[in-house]
């Protein structure tokens, strides 16, 4: 949703954004794992405003027989927004977007998770979004690895959910709901921390080359910090040894 129409200020005279936050500062996050008894794997994450909660269930045999795969397992992913996750009337329920973001969010995890070690299998990836404060796709996906890798399923990286775009021709870390709805630009990606690799990518708005770069350099740092909290919520739910 770029509005850009440039009569709208997201940035303090002294370059900081209306939040306070520098220019390449990304928003607090929290992250815990095994927060689901029921689930196999699951995951809690909290992304400045966002609120994110992913449960997996699997693998299990794939049903009805036509999703299943000979070779592979298939991810079945859910991402919902919950009707009180924001302010703004949402339609509950399925529709094009969150079809659309299911479909982006299975298509990265089927390339980190070791899909061949379960043929005809399915592992189901539920995402539920709590609150809402943009950029719900990328704390979705970190929530999700998470949540595999808390159900103990082989990943060959976990993928980090992380965006960066542009407000007032300035290239900004992480963008909140106002820089979201009346910036410029905005590139969500989902980075794998320890090859480097990219296992998704979107675009919304304009971005030179030189702020393409930029934005990338932005979302690769955030996503080495967020993977430590990634890291140390798996380390910490299995001390519990409720995992
Ligand atoms: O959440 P994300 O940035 O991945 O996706 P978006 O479609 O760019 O939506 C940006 C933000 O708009 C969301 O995070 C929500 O805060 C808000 N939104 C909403 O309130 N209702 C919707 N139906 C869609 C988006």
């Amino acid at each position: 949703m770029m509005g850009g129409y440039g009569d709208i200020k997201l940035l303090n005279d002294d370059g900081t954004r209306l939040d306070g936050r520098a220019v390449d500062e990304m928003r607090s996050v929290e992250i815990k794992a095994g927060v689901l008894p029921v689930a196999d794997g699951s995951a809690w994450v909290k992304h400045g405003l966002n609120v994110a909660v992913a449960a997996v269930y699997g693998p299990m045999e794939a049903h009805p027989r036509k999703i299943q795969r000979q070779d592979r397992a298939v991810i079945d992913v859910r991402y919902n927004m919950a009707p009180f996750s924001t302010s703004d009337r949402i339609r509950p329920g399925f529709n094009r977007r969150s079809r659309e973001i299911s479909k982006v969010t299975a298509e990265a995890l089927e390339s980190v998770v070791l899909v061949e070690r379960y043929p005809r299998s399915k592992i189901r990836v539920e995402i539920e979004i709590l609150a809402a404060e943009a950029g719900t796709r990328c704390v979705g996906i970190t929530a999700a690895s998470v949540a595999l890798a808390d159900a103990g399923i082989p990943m060959r990286d976990m993928i980090v959910g992380v965006a960066s775009g542009k407000i007032e021709g300035v290239v900004v870390l992480d963008l909140d709901k106002a820089e979201d709805n009346y910036g410029q630009a905005d590139l969500p990606m989902g980075i794998l921390p320890n090859t480097g690799e990219m296992a998704f990518l979107q675009m919304d708005g304009d971005l030179s080359i030189e702020e393409y770069n930029l934005a990338c350099e932005y979302n690769y740092k955030a996503a080495s910090e967020i993977h430590e909290l990634m890291k140390q919520a798996l380390l910490d739910s299995a001390s519990r040894g409720d995992a």
